[in-house]
């Protein structure tokens, strides 16, 4: 595969990678966002839009699982880690509410509404049926699958070029972020549970949820602008979106893999290519003094 040429192999986060939150204070224009604002694409867009509904309680809920446990770790840089970790996922959670907010001023205010609070209640469905350990998995399964569409979103440049540049910055300094801490959950989960059975047990339940929730979502977006009566622009979407999933379904496989580890990949040099974009498009209220 050509992207296995920007690769590496590593067993552990390499030593350029440091996970501090930042707060970039995003504001979103809701007449300036084009309303297909990835690939001028409804399908695409609206996917890209239902997952945003689903991160600010479901990154909520991979802090939870991560904090009930790190007292477990000893390793004052590990602890450093999950600190970053748990501030990185808040700040995703408030910029992403500021951007589910802009779809909300765009007319999907009924969409948005009904999607945060399902997403709300899965993860509260998810707390009360699932332990500790459980839950945790599910946190290590899904930031795997975080991890891999950030990959997608940094080493292609086909898809920066489709996304306006009015929301261009949100998904790359996300997609740079869970890059950053993408092995902390699954370390933590590991110190927990070695084996192999419960890891991708949670990994495919979670992958389930996420799949029903963006797909449910998705079509809620496409049926308010009355897409679903639009057979040819759906099967144009529709085939686009399916090209890029099937893309990251190796990456997404080998999770299955016996001994996986998620700097298996060392893809570190690309947070390097986009770091200093992403500090200029920091607010000047958050701009730390170097
Ligand atoms: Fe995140
Ligand atoms: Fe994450």
């Amino acid at each position: 595969m050509k992207l296995s040429l920007l690769r590496i192999r590593s067993r552990t986060q390499p030593a350029s990678v440091r996970i501090r939150p930042q707060r970039m204070g995003f504001e979103f224009d809701p007449a300036a966002v084009p309303r297909y604002w990835f690939g001028n694409d409804p399908v695409l867009t609206h996917f890209l839009n239902a997952l945003s509904l689903s991160f600010p309680d479901g990154e909520q809920f991979f802090v939870d699982s991560v904090r009930h446990f790190r007292d477990t770790v000893t390793d004052a840089k590990r602890q450093q880690e999950i600190s970053g970790f748990i501030g990185q996922e808040a700040m995703h959670s408030l910029e992403h509410k500021s951007f589910n907010a802009m779809l909300a001023a765009q007319g999907y205010d009924y969409v948005a509404q009904k999607g945060s609070a399902v997403a709300r209640y899965l993860c509260n469905e998810g707390r009360k049926r699932f332990s500790p350990r459980s839950q945790l998995a599910i946190t290590a399964g899904l930031e795997h699958i975080t991890a891999i569409l950030a990959h997608a979103i940094l080493s292609r440049p086909e898809i920066l070029e489709q996304m306006d540049p009015s929301v261009r910055m949100l998904w790359v300094w996300h997609a740079i972020e869970e890059t950053e801490h993408k092995a902390v959950a699954f370390d933590l989960y590991k110190d927990i549970d070695p084996g192999y059975r419960m890891r991708v047990r949670a990994f495919l339940s979670g992958s389930l949820g996420l799949l029903f929730f963006s797909s449910a979502y998705t079509w809620r977006f496409l049926k308010q602008d009355g897409v679903h009566r639009q057979p040819l622009t759906l099967a144009r979407g529709g085939l686009r979106l399916g090209k890029l999933l099937l893309s990251v379904l190796p990456d997404y496989l080998d999770y299955l893999r016996p001994g996986f580890h998620p700097w298996d990949d060392d893809n570190s040099a690309l947070i390097a290519r986009f770091k200093q974009q992403v500090e200029a498009a920091v607010a000047p209220q958050y701009r730390k003094a170097a």
